[in-house]
């Protein structure tokens, strides 16, 4: 067993604090080249300062790896490109893609100003939007790329307050299902992370005793795992944090027909809920297409099939 990355390039968006910073020194350490992007606002995404991304870089440097910083905001196009370039600008190419830059605006959903919502769906979803665009041919032409989307467990799970980054991030994990459909057979492989690390964005809600083990770093180690030249692993999401490490899965269950072949009532629905929400047999699926083909077979067996 052994990790390598083979004169690879990393783009880590968000880098200037907390887990990118992390993700960016771990990788450095590994001797990736690194683009430390970051904006250098607040836990809002407010405001702006190359400082956040200089002094990552400076970090790098000193410990003997390779980086340079960005500035722009992942939350355009022009942006996105420009993070991209840098890579090929200053290294030549990119290989590795951690789209981890975020911010949070939490309010209950009544009293939530829309353009809140927007805004988390910028940066967010959009953001690793136009990275991975700007990214994704040149990993198709070299047949070879890492990506890695960062979720969250209050997308995947729901969290009150948090409306709209519960929604960017788990739209993060409907664009990975999808995109690991076109990279795989190019060896270009996404995966989803759904972190647990004491930074900036979470230390009202989490607990200082825990602090020594949230830190940043427990993370990283899964990020840099899912970017090394021998992870094979496509289309995964794990939640990581604190030495814990989980895969998280969507899955359906076995299902059952009603109405033998005409239109079911809600009174149908009703009377057979437990039926319908049975999950003994339940199993993931690779792509949208296996679905249908599953529910096609189970048709025919039950005679269902039109002639
Ligand atoms: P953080 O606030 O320390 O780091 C986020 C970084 O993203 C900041 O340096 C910020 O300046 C940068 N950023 C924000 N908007 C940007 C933009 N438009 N363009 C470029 N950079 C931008 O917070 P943390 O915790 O390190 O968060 C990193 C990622 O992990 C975020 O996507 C967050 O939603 C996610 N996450 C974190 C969890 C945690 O437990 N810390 C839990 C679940 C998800």
């Amino acid at each position: 067993m052994s990790i390598s990355y083979d004169d690879r390039v990393a783009v880590v968006t968000g880098a200037g604090s907390g887990l990118g910073r992390s993700h960016a020194k771990v990788l450095a350490s590994k001797g990736v080249k690194v683009v430390v992007n970051d904006l250098g606002g607040n836990v809002a995404g407010e405001g702006g300062s190359s400082r956040a991304a200089d002094d990552v870089v400076e970090e790098i440097i000193q410990a003997g790896g390779e980086a340079v910083a960005n500035y722009d905001s992942v939350a355009s196009q022009e942006g996105g490109q420009n993070i991209i370039q840098t890579a090929v600008d200053n290294f030549g190419s990119v290989d590795i893609l951690i789209n981890n830059a975020g911010n949070v605006r939490d309010k209950s959903f009544a009293k939530m100003d829309l353009d809140n919502f927007t805004a988390l769906m910028d940066v967010h979803l959009m953001g690793a939007v136009y990275c991975t665009k700007a990214a994704w041919p040149l990993m198709l032409e070299k047949q070879f790329g890492r990506v890695v989307m960062t979720s969250s467990s209050a997308g995947l799970f729901g969290s009150h307050g948090h409306t709209n980054y519960a929604s960017a991030k788990l739209s993060l994990v409907g664009f990975m299902h999808a995109l690991i459909q076109e990279g795989s057979r190019k060896n270009v492989l996404v995966n989803s992370i759904a972190p647990m690390a004491l930074t900036r964005m979470t230390e009202e809600v989490m607990s200082p005793k825990l602090a020594p083990m949230m830190q940043p770093e427990f993370v990283s180690a899964m990020v840099a795992f899912l970017c090394a030249d021998e992870c094979d692993l496509s289309g995964q999401i794990v939640e990581c944090g604190m030495g814990y490490f989980s895969k998280v899965q969507i899955v359906e269950g076995a299902g059952v027909f009603l109405g033998n072949g005409d239109v079911p009532s809600p009174e149908d629905v009703q009377a057979n809920w437990d039926a319908i929400s049975d999950m003994s047999e339940a199993k993931p699926y690779r792509h949208a297409g296996q679905v249908s083909r599953a529910v096609f077979h189970k048709m025919k067996a039950e005679g269902l099939l039109p002639q």
